[in-house]
């Protein structure tokens, strides 16, 4: 998923000016019922500046029911086909194992967003700490060592918690252009 900078339309400071201006428990939900009737409509202006990327139609044809995105683009991550500097921010969530998003990936991420930018994914933890995982991990940690990316944060978090599975969830910043 890929992110511009979002702005909030005239309509949407109307509203919120609205539940900014309730002078009590009553109004407030008086104005919150009323936007709830356009919310998702509303939202849609700022909510379409996110473009997604998958390699299969099938799943890009889901994300398309859900309304979230400006554009949905086809396209493999195993060839460098990206617009360099055009994203604030990339997010992507398990497309890095086996066979999947390869570690020139993390290359083409940091190519797409702007300097300052973020990039935020997730990796299971028994991959990525696994010899299977190694590639992934030594392209990572030789881009933060080369300064291109500074790592915000790496944590552990639940992933498939029904099946006791972690993932660790990177948060990236593009440094060198
Ligand atoms: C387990 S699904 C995750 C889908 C979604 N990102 C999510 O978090 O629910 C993995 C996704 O990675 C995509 N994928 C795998 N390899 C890819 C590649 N080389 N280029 C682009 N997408 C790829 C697959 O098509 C699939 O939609």
């Amino acid at each position: 998923m890929l992110h511009h900078t979002q702005k909030s339309t005239g309509v949407i400071a109307r509203r919120q000016a609205s539940v900014l201006l309730a002078k009590d428990p009553v109004e407030l939900e008086n104005a919150y019922n009323d936007w709830a009737k356009t919310y998702d409509l509303l939202h849609m202006d700022t909510k379409q500046q996110l473009d997604g990327v998958d390699l299969s139609k099938g799943m890009l044809e889901q994300s398309r029911k859900r309304r979230l995105y400006r554009n949905l683009i086809k396209a493999d991550f195993t060839r460098s086909n990206c617009i360099p500097n055009s994203y604030d921010a990339v997010h992507a969530s398990a497309v890095f194992a086996p066979g999947q998003a390869p570690p020139s990936t993390f290359d083409e991420f940091w190519l797409l967003i702007k300097t300052n930018g973020h990039a935020v994914f997730t990796i299971r933890c028994g991959y990525y700490d696994s010899d299977e995982g190694r590639q992934h991990k030594e392209h990572l940690e030789s881009m933060i060592k080369e300064n291109k990316w500074k790592l915000i944060s790496k944590t552990k978090q639940d992933y498939l918690p029904k099946d006791d599975v972690f993932a660790y969830v990177f948060v990236l910043k593009k440094i060198l252009s």
